[in-house]
C-alpha cells in the first residue's frame, strides 16, 4: 500500500487545515504520518552545500519524504501567499531531491469564498519547479471551512467536504505507485 507523508503550512493548534489534514490522511488507503516543520531553521544554502552537514531537523524531514510515496501538502492562504514556514520546508527539499517524481496533492482551506486559491496556485508551481509530480484531480481548494471543522474532534464534519476529500485521496492513491520493498514511513 502506497505510504503518505503530510506536510501543514498551519502551526496553529486549533488549525482548520490540520483538521482538514487529519481527515484526508484517515481517507487514504495506506501508511500516513505528518512532517513537524515547525523547527526546522531557515533556509541558507551556506548550510547545505557539499561540504555542509544538513541541521539535524532538516536532515529528518528529508527522510521522511525519501520514505513516503506520495505528499500531501494542505495549508492556509496568508496575505495571497504560501505561509512562510511551508515555503521554507520546500526550499530544503529543492535540491536535495526527495520530491522528484512523487506524486503530490495540493489542499488549501480558507474561511474565505476563494478557498486559499492564490496560495494553492503557488504551492502547485513550486512543487511542479521541483519535478514533483503534482495530481491535479487530487488538488481541492476549500472555502468557507469555519463551519465545516468539528472543534472538538479536529476534523471535517461536513459530509459534502468529507466525500470530497474521499475522492481526492482515492486519485492520490491511484496515481502512486509503492516502493518494493516499502521501507518505513518516519516522522520527522
Ligand atoms: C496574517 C493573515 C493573513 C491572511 N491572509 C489570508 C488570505 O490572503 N486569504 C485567505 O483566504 N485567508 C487569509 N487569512 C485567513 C486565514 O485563512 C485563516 O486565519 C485560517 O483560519 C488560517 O488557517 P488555519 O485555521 O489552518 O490556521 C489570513 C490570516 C492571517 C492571520
Amino acid at each position: 500500500m502506497p505510504r503518505l507523508l503530510a506536510l501543514s503550512g498551519s502551526l496553529r493548534a486549533r488549525s482548520s487545515n490540520g483538521a482538514v489534514l487529519r481527515s484526508a490522511l484517515e481517507l487514504f488507503d495506506g501508511p500516513t504520518a505528518t512532517a513537524d516543520i515547525g523547527a526546522l531553521p531557515h533556509f541558507n544554502p551556506d548550510l547545505d552545500g557539499e561540504d555542509a552537514t544538513p541541521p539535524a531537523p532538516v536532515a529528518a524531514l528529508r527522510t521522511a519524504v525519501a520514505g513516503a510515496d506520495a505528499l500531501l501538502v494542505v495549508s492556509p492562504e496568508y496575505a495571497h501567499g504560501v505561509p512562510g514556514v511551508l515555503k521554507n520546508a520546500l526550499d530544503w527539499l529543492v535540491s536535495s531531491g526527495e520530491c522528484v517524481g512523487k506524486p503530490v496533492a495540493v489542499i488549501t482551506a480558507s474561511p474565505s469564498p476563494t478557498g486559499g486559491d492564490h496560495a494553492n496556485a503557488q504551492l502547485r508551481e513550486t512543487l511542479r519547479m521541483m519535478t514533483g509530480n503534482v495530481i491535479a484531480d487530487a488538488c481541492r481548494e476549500l472555502p468557507a471551512i469555519g463551519p465545516k471543522i468539528d472543534p472538538t474532534a479536529e476534523r471535517v464534519a461536513d459530509e459534502p467536504t468529507l466525500t470530497d476529500l474521499r475522492t481526492a485521496m482515492s486519485h492520490l492513491a491511484a496515481a502512486t505507485t509503492p516502493a518494493t520493498p516499502a521501507g518505513p514511513l518516519t516522522t520527522p
